[in-house]
């Protein structure tokens, strides 16, 4: 089969696409043959080491561990294991396959059931390969770590991205009043998505504004964790998904100190994948409470080409890529 394959960590130019050999699903294993999947930073902090700790944390400390990318697929299931008791061949699936070593951006992939869930009726696999990880991870921050609440004032920063675009519609999904942080061009893109409010970073600071939420979602750009604090509520939490190098250990460090003294919470999200919350994202889809946005498509071959996009940071939703 053909495959996007790495065996150094690098720039987008160290993926080749090359012939490898075909997966033989395992007895708790699926074989999907993967019609689309999609990037995610995380692909690509995989293929770049720019953070160190991604070697440390299983990654491969000199080299790349497991040598094809790819966590988000959608596709349909050609063969399973003998003691496979959720799906049966020819079932459309998708799912984020981080757990199982990834290996999407390839025709086929062998992962374990548990890391797939029924592709939504209503989606193609490009709109459905968009969804696991960005959706999950918006789920949970929102949910888990940010406690939502109908009604409550909830900013998302970074709206226009992949996690931002799933996390603007979901928090309207639980009945809150969302405020979306983005840029000039996106804001339009942000309204249609349902935000109540659109602030434009590149004219007004949120953090200096006065105004204060119950919920914020940190998905790109940055603030001091002190901003942030003084932009919540009384009672109010800071969830931090993404963003810069400084976000993600103000957040993960000061975070849990700064939540000792006084009501408001600050802390970050890990997004886990999830077979119970792709399941709630799947009926959200159906419902058409969450659209997936797709701002590019790539086929396999230029999957390079896709991540490096990727890396600009600046996509408008989420980046495919055709198998
Ligand atoms: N915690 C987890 O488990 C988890 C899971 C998934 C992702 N993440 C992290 O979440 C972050 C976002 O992921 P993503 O998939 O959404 O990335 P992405 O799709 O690459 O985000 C790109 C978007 O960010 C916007 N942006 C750039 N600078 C900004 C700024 N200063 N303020 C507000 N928006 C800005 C861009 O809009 P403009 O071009 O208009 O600036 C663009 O639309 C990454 O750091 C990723 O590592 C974490």
């Amino acid at each position: 089969m053909k495959a996007i394959v790495y065996t150094r960590y690098g720039p987008p130019d160290v993926l080749q696409l090359i012939e490898v050999e075909k997966p033989t699903p395992k007895e708790n294993e699926v074989l999907v043959e993967v019609h689309a999947a999609s990037a995610n930073a995380y692909d690509w902090h995989l293929l770049s080491a720019d953070i160190f700790l991604v070697r440390l944390m299983g990654g491969g400390l000199l080299k790349p561990k497991n040598t094809i990318l790819g966590a988000d697929i959608a596709g349909r299931i050609e063969a399973v294991g003998r003691n496979i008791k959720q799906f049966r061949p020819g079932d459309e699936v998708f799912g984020d396959i981080s757990a199982c070593g990834n290996g999407g951006f390839a025709e086929y992939v062998s992962v374990t059931e548990s890391a797939l869930a029924l592709k939504p009726d209503n989606l193609s696999f490009e709109e459905a390969a968009a969804v696991p990880m960005a959706a999950v991870t918006a789920l949970q921050g929102l949910r888990d770590q940010g406690q939502i609440q109908p009604g409550q004032k909830v900013l998302i920063n970074g709206a226009s991205g992949g996690v931002g675009t799933f996390a603007v519609q979901i928090a309207k999904s639980f009945g809150a009043e969302v405020t979306a942080v983005c840029s000039t061009r996106n804001l339009d893109n942000a309204r249609s998505l349902g935000a109540d409010h659109v602030i434009d970073y590149t004219k007004e600071d949120f953090t200096q504004n006065g105004q204060q939420y119950d919920l914020i979602l940190a998905v790109n750009g940055y603030h001091p964790i002190s901003a942030y604090k003084r932009a919540l509520t009384p009672k109010g939490i800071y969830v931090m998904a993404g963003g810069s190098t400084a976000q993600n250990f103000q957040a993960m460090l000061l975070g849990p100190l700064m939540s000792m003294s006084g009501d408001k919470k600050m802390g970050g999200v890990t997004g886990r994948p999830s077979q119970k919350d792709l399941v709630i994202i799947k009926e959200f889809l159906e419902a058409g409470k969450v659209v997936p946005v797709i701002d590019k498509r790539y086929p396999l071959s230029e999957t390079a080409e896709a991540l490096r996009y990727l890396g600009e940071g600046h996509a408008q939703g989420k980046v495919v890529i055709t198998v």
